[in-house]
């Protein structure tokens, strides 16, 4: 019987706006699929969708519709998408699947009965018009609510809270027994040093503010937090409930594929609750990346978004699948870049790949008439060219048994690339010109029609579509799998040979960009229209949003000399000791020194920044960011993709001038 592998990307809020940054787990982990699945092992993946909460229901009112009318429209669009990247998952589990509501009712009632969810008071900031709670530690100077700046007020709410706070040993414990629970490293320390280590708090896990949730089983005024539903997805998808033997023989998960910004949740709260449930926890939480757009977090409201239907369209899935994971390292951020990406498609795709196969079988068909000959006579380059054709899928199972899906591709590429340098070095179209030459050439056409069949399993993984046409071409048939990527000679000699079209044709970058962003352009309107259908209220477009907020309300001079602006001399400038993104400025304004906590962490080095003048906004009443105080704020532009430029003054005034 073969080995169970039971592997997960998160449970996806429906937006009907994902971009090529949420592609990238679900990508990822159709590649871990096939490439387990071709080593042998009995593969189980699950996606599915995050539905409920308040953001739900915010987002059906605005549209008019119910919450539910709203999730059926956005998922049916969701399941399209992983259909048009071909993602071979084995369930789609909706967080509204009634069994689903009925699991997440008995696991609360079953966490209740065993004392481990007790009710109490919430007691915490609230933003009436935000609706949420914030922390002391949170909340800007006078008590202010960090995402609005309007003033919050103590509130308290009923709730039941999970003990989460007698895990926190236990937690650090299992990381310590269980060295690979969590990648890259990197995340458990931040999740040892920032959260562990200060001793958790229970956990609220119930809400009584909205509706649109999983009813708690035995308080019918309070609904399941959606992070404790969301999270016993990846159970409910594999029977837990309906399929015991099914459950059991997938449960627990070999590994929770996750974006860095959920690690805490499934590294804290999930392995604490499965605690909690005796249940046996996962083993392995892999903590990827983001996509950036031109290092900066893609977003609608910046108008940087890369939708993936529009690449898919011009350069076909492979294109996008293939530049995802060669691009980026899995672990680390990466920048998605229109002119990376063509360019990458140029070099790998047509040059190398592309090229390599077109020209071997195009050589078969003039000089065999298309029938692979047999191998008679060695020539002096095959040894070296076998070595690596034997010894790369060893090479690619090392990179992915951490997931370095860019490793493995790389290995990949140099076994591509060392085929085109065995046609320049026996150079066949000289061979063909002298019949004595016959058995050298055969020997040369044949080792390249059998390294296209190992390049087509060591690729299938990763550009299966690709894949399978190289095999069509070389004719090969029945049972693919990995094993035969390290065996030479498989390929029979006497099969017929045939390629259909080219691969991946070369592009012109700057034409690309046009065709791609007029592509683009088109499916924005497209959907807005198709929504437009549904909605029962009228759409507001992003577009229409972005002006009404551009034109500001006329002023008055004495207005504007309410504020006072002035030069500062960057000094030095820190890192923020808590937050990753922010930097410490700390100015000289003539005899006056500030420091000022800035986010231009990703526009500007600090090396760049030190010395310089640039102006300030000082009677900017103080707030506070993660403990630190930041007196006033820097003044600067921003294009419409979202480049920012500090703003300066035209001359070299002395620090401490006064704008006005
Ligand atoms: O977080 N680059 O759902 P979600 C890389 N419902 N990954 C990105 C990305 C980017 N630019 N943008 C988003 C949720 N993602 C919860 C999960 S699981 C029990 C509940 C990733 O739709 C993000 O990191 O907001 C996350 O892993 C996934 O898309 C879904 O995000
Ligand atoms: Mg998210």
């Amino acid at each position: 019987m073969s080995k169970k592998y039971y592997l997960t990307t998160p449970i996806y809020y429906p937006s009907d706006n994902l971009h090529i940054g949420h592609t990238y787990c679900t990508v990822a982990a159709d590649c871990i699929k096939r490439y387990k699945e071709l080593q042998g092992y009995d593969v189980f993946f699950t996606t599915g969708s995050d539905e409920h909460g308040q953001k739900i229901e915010e987002k059906a009112n605005e549209l008019g519709v119910s919450p539910k009318e709203y999730v059926d429209k956005i998922v049916d669009s969701i399941k399209a998408l992983w259909k048009e990247l071909d993602i071979d998952y084995d369930a789609f589990i909706r967080s509204t699947d009634p069994q689903h509501e009925k699991n997440v009712q008995e696991l609360f009632q079953k966490l209740y009965d065993k004392g481990e969810i007790y009710k109490d008071e919430y007691e915490g900031y609230y933003c009436t018009p935000c609706e949420s709670f914030w922390t002391e530690a949170q909340l800007l100077e006078g008590h202010n609510c960090p995402d609005c700046g309007r003033e919050t007020h103590l509130q308290k709410e009923e709730s039941y809270f999970f003990k989460l706070s007698k895990y926190g040993d236990k937690l650090l414990k299992y990381y310590e027994d269980h060295p690979e629970f969590i990648e890259p490293d990197s995340r458990k320390h931040e999740m040892v040093n920032n959260f562990l280590k200060e001793g958790l708090d229970d956990l609220s896990v119930t809400r009584s503010s909205f509706d649109w949730g999983v009813k708690v089983p035995f308080d019918d005024k309070h609904v399941v937090y959606v992070w404790i539903d969301a999270l016993s997805c990846y159970l409910t998808a594999i029977g837990y409930g309906t399929d015991e033997e099914q459950f059991n023989k997938y449960w627990p998960a070999d590994v929770h594929l996750v974006g860095k910004e959920i690690i805490r949740f499934h590294t804290i709260i999930w392995p604490a609750l499965l605690m909690a449930l005796d249940l046996p926890l996962p083993e392995k939480i892999f903590g990827h990346g983001w996509i950036l757009f031109d290092n900066d977090k893609m977003s609608k409201s910046k108008g940087n978004v890369v939708y993936p239907e529009p690449i898919i369209k011009l350069y076909g899935v492979d294109a996008l699948k293939y530049f995802l994971l060669r691009e980026f390292s899995f672990g680390s951020d990466g920048s998605f870049n229109k002119e990376k990406f063509m360019n990458r498609l140029n070099s790998d795709l047509a040059n190398d790949l592309g090229n390599l196969v077109s020209r071997s079988i195009a050589m078969i068909e003039k000089y065999n008439d298309g029938y692979v000959p047999e191998a008679t006579e060695k020539t002096e380059f095959d040894e070296d060219l076998i070595n690596v054709a034997v010894s790369t899928a060893q090479k690619v199972d090392i990179a992915m048994e951490h997931f370095q899906f860019s490793v493995a591709l790389e290995e990949i590429w140099k076994f591509v690339r060392r085929c085109n340098k065995y046609i320049d070095e026996t150079t066949p179209w000289i061979l063909a010109k002298d019949e004595a030459n016959k058995a050298k050439l055969d020997t040369v056409l044949y080792n390249l029609a059998e390294s296209l069949r190992i390049i087509s399993i060591l690729v299938n993984p990763f550009i299966v579509k690709t894949s399978k046409v190289i095999r069509k071409s070389i004719r090969v048939k029945g049972e693919i799998n990995w094993e035969d990527a390290s065996k030479w000679g498989l390929l029979e000699a006497g099969t017929k040979v045939k390629l259909k079209n080219v691969l991946f044709p070369r592009l012109k970058v700057d034409e690309e960009i046009e065709k791609l962003n007029a592509e683009t352009e088109e499916l924005v309107k497209k959907r807005n229209a198709e929504k437009a259908k549904w909605a029962k209220k009228p759409i507001v477009v992003e577009e229409e949003k972005k002006e009404e907020t551009s034109g500001k309300e006329e002023i008055t001079i004495d207005d504007f000399d309410k504020l006072e602006i002035k030069v500062a001399l960057v000094e030095s400038v820190e890192d923020h000791p808590k937050a990753d993104r922010l930097y410490l400025l700390n100015l000289k304004l003539g005899d006056e020194k500030r420091t000022i906590v800035s986010n231009i962490k990703d526009v500007y080095t600090k090396e760049e920044l030190t010395g310089r003048k640039i102006l300030v906004l000082t009677n900017l009443k103080p707030a506070k960011f993660r403990g630190i105080e930041s007196k006033g704020m820097l003044l600067g532009a921003e294009d419409k993709d979202g480049n920012f430029s500090l703003a300066t003054v035209y001359e070299d005034l002395p620090d401490g001038s006064v704008i006005s």
